[in-house]
């Protein structure tokens, strides 16, 4: 049985969420003043020995992105913290935020003091309309005791954050879409580069962070990067929040040292519910893969999920049991990405639709072998040719599910042939 490293949800259920008198009482804004107190290049350095990586699916070094905005010359910088979370089934920024804001909002003007950036904002998921009364009482209790705002903490330096409301789409989620949406347009990806760090919000330098990724900040300043970088493996450190959905005894969110075993984690939260059998996983969402329960022994870092041809994504997992069909899985997965599909490049606004017509032709008993090389060829393209990460990796389920349930596609397609 596992038992939670809580680094990120340090404070859930112990404190008030709008209180910042709370979250100082748990320490919290002492590493913000500690930051301060250092010079900016030796906060980018605490960061790197601490080794942290996005947690918003990427896994992007932390110090190196901030580098690049600390040292692109500009009067103005911004810090963006990425609470979209569109994800299906992912949940645990939205807990995060709701729990402990005040931790996220510290990892943002760190952040902001060490790139050179007075304003930041907040992207939250337009589907999370109760998360920002919270936020907004958060900020102004953060902000009266000169945590936030001008000359916090008696310093010169100056920080606020103010909290937008996602585009609701999918795709507000990729970070350029995202800025693109800040700015008052459609949400729709750029090209890159140049990267936001260099050119973000309104052509300035700007980081863009996931929330998960905010939230470990404050304690790696306080705790230190070396501390950090014990926990986990070697080259993915620190923690990972999952999120549980599925058939699972006991779905939400969790925390655990990068590198923790599937099965473990899977066993801890009691399998699957009810008795049926285990039939595979969804890991890190619906861009993400599809593997049977033959593969549950993969530890759950980003480059052993890389090197197992898995993904670890958001870090959510979505159990499925034996009750569910794969065939309709995939399915379900390719309509969602035609509906969020922004339509700007061709082979994801065409080749989703066509992967999904396919799909309906072999559950529907009319389809032909030739059909899973066609289905192999056309998400190879589509993970060239598409601009953005939706496109890229929106039939990455099907792949997976190609190599790791081949059997439910061969047996459609024989079905058929005998009817
Ligand atoms: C289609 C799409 C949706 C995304 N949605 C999110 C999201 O909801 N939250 C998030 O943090 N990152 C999301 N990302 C990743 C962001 O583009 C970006 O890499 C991330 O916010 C960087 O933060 P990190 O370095 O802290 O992980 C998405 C990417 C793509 C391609
Ligand atoms: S890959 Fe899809 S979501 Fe991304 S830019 Fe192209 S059409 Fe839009």
């Amino acid at each position: 049985m596992l038992s939670e490293t809580r680094i990120v949800l340090r404070n859930l259920g112990r404190i008030d969420p709008v209180s910042v008198q709370d979250y100082q009482k748990q320490g919290g804004y002492g590493p913000l003043r500690k930051a301060l107190s250092m010079k900016t290049e030796e906060v980018i350095a605490e960061m790197k020995r601490s080794g942290l990586r996005g947690r918003g699916g990427a896994g992007f070094p932390v110090w190196k992105k901030w580098s690049f905005t600390a040292s692109a010359q500009s009067g103005q910088k911004y810090v963006i913290c990425n609470a979209d979370e569109g994800e299906p089934g992912t949940n645990k920024d939205r807990v995060i935020l709701s729990g402990d804001p005040n931790s996220v909002f510290e990892g943002m003007a760190i952040a902001a003091y060490a790139v050179g950036a007075d304003r930041g904002f907040l992207y939250l998921r337009r589907e999370y309309p109760y998360v920002a009364p919270i936020l907004d009482q958060a900020l102004e209790n953060a902000r009266a005791e000169g945590c936030l705002g001008k000359n916090i903490l008696g310093s010169s330096f100056s920080f606020d954050i103010e909290v937008i409301s996602g585009g609701g789409a999918y795709v507000c989620g990729e970070e350029t879409a995202l800025i693109e949406s800040i700015e008052g347009r459609r949400g729709e990806p750029r090209f890159k580069p140049p990267y936001p760090g260099v050119s973000g919000l309104y052509g300035r330098p700007t980081v863009v962070n996931n929330v998960e990724t905010l939230a470990n900040v404050p304690v790696i300043l306080q705790r230190g990067g070396e501390w950090f970088s014990g926990i986990g493996v070697p080259n993915c450190t620190g923690t990972k929040v999952f999120t549980l959905c599925g058939n699972i005894t006991q779905k939400g969110v969790f925390e655990y040292p990068m590198g923790t075993n599937l099965r473990d984690i899977y066993e801890t939260h009691g399998g699957v519910k009810d008795n049926f059998d285990l039939r595979g996983f969804m890991l890190g969402g619906q861009s993400g893969n599809l593997i049977n329960a033959g593969q549950m022994d993969l530890s759950m870092d980003i480059d052993s999920c890389q090197q197992a041809e898995s993904v670890l994504g958001t870090g959510t997992i979505m159990v499925i049991d034996d009750r569910n069909d794969i065939l309709d899985i995939v399915q379900n997965i390719m309509s969602f990405f035609i509906e969020e599909s922004c339509g700007k490049c061709t082979p994801c606004r065409e080749g989703n639709i066509r992967i999904l017509e396919i799909l309906r032709r072999i559950s529907g008993g009319e389809g032909r072998m030739e059909d899973l090389t066609l289905l192999e060829d056309l998400a190879g393209m589509m993970n060239v040719a598409c601009l953005c990460g939706l496109g890229q990796n929106s039939s990455v389920a099907v792949i997976t599910s190609l190599h790791n349930f081949r059997e439910v596609y061969v047996k459609a397609i024989e079905r058929g042939r005998r009817a």
